[in-house]
């Protein structure tokens, strides 16, 4: 299967065997990882990733991918470059696509940062991989179905994952991520619950998209307002905090929401209400005691440093296999 030039901007884009080669790919990086083979794929090439937000696990997972790959990621943000003088978006992408050999970006600013990937993918020659938008947040999509499936070897079909808000009042965080994760769990064959307050709605054509996709896999959708509820008999939780983006776009107004439901946290009880071999999962950073307690996250349940660490892996499958 030939990658070679193909942007990665939502799982949506890519086809079933186009994830499953990926996915595939990016065990066999592991076992090289864990191995200590070398790998380079990607020797002399270069990747440019243009952050507009913090970043600890995107970041390096693509800096550090590149050298494990034999190639050199140049990690830029907009004060290093001439678009804060004013030089446009298509014009940065226009200089980048003719120096190197991918382009990585993360903006996650509500309703411009997949446009803005749209804009430069759509005048550049080299692939354009998304490190998170106001959408989609794509790699993330792509280490937690691996970290599921390594969890549960070939039987995470039927399995009941839990994608649910929690508290945070601390920022508005993006919706990339349950978006991200709607969409692929339910391409992949769990049953997906979905629980949030009212205010937390996602978009209706990502929900109307993950509902279809369970309709023609034969599993099931659900949508709560009940965070017990939703954890009931749940194999996988993945409670995380997120914004009111949808309904309500002004920042300040945004938090009021967020601190009306401080009871929304991942913590002991909960994860006793799920099924006894259940995971909890988060795509970090998380809010210790706000969206999780120490003992859920430090427990013998929690999945998320494997999560993090197949950050690595399936970014250096997705650079090796398009760039
Ligand atoms: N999960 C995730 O994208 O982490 P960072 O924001 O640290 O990159």
């Amino acid at each position: 299967m030939n990658l070679k030039g193909k942007d990665y901007i939502t799982t949506r884009d890519w086809t079933d065997e186009e994830l499953e080669h990926m996915l595939a790919f990016s065990l066999r990086l592991k076992d090289q990882f864990r191995c200590g083979e070398a790998t380079p794929l990607l020797r002399d090439k270069s990747l440019f990733a243009l952050f507009f937000e913090q970043s600890t696990r995107t970041r390096n997972s693509m800096e550090a991918g590149m050298t494990q790959l034999g190639g050199h990621a140049n990690v830029l943000n907009p004060e290093k470059l001439q678009l804060s003088h004013g030089e446009t978006v298509l014009d940065t992408g226009r200089v980048l696509s003719r120096m190197g050999h991918g382009i990585a970006i993360r903006n996650c600013d509500w309703g411009v940062g997949n446009k803005f990937m749209r804009d430069i993918a759509a005048i550049s020659d080299v692939p354009l991989i998304n490190l998170q938008c106001d959408l989609y947040h794509p790699c993330q999509a792509a280490a937690d179905i691996m970290t599921v499936r390594e969890r549960f070897p070939n039987e995470e079909k039927g399995r009941k994952i839990v994608v649910s808000w929690t508290y945070a009042p601390s920022y508005v965080r993006p919706i990339s991520v349950p978006h991200s994760e709607i969409l692929i769990m339910s391409r992949m064959g769990l049953d997906v619950t979905l629980a949030h307050p009212p205010e937390f709605k996602l978009l209706p054509e990502i929900v109307d998209e993950a509902k279809a996709n369970c309709a023609r896999n034969g599993t099931k959708f659900e949508m709560v307002d009940d965070m017990d509820a939703a954890f009931e008999g749940a194999h996988v939780v993945y409670p995380k905090s997120w914004g009111c983006l949808v309904t309500e776009p002004d920042r300040e107004a945004a938090v009021k929401h967020i601190e009306k439901y401080p009871d929304w946290i991942c913590n002991e009880r909960r994860m006793a209400l799920a099924a006894d071999d259940a995971i909890y999962m988060h795509p970090l950073p998380a809010t210790r005691g706000q969206e999780v307690t120490d003992a859920v996250i430090d427990g013998p349940q929690s999945a998320v440093w494997d999560q993090a660490e197949n950050r690595l892996h399936t970014a250096k499958a997705i650079m090796g296999l398009t760039m």
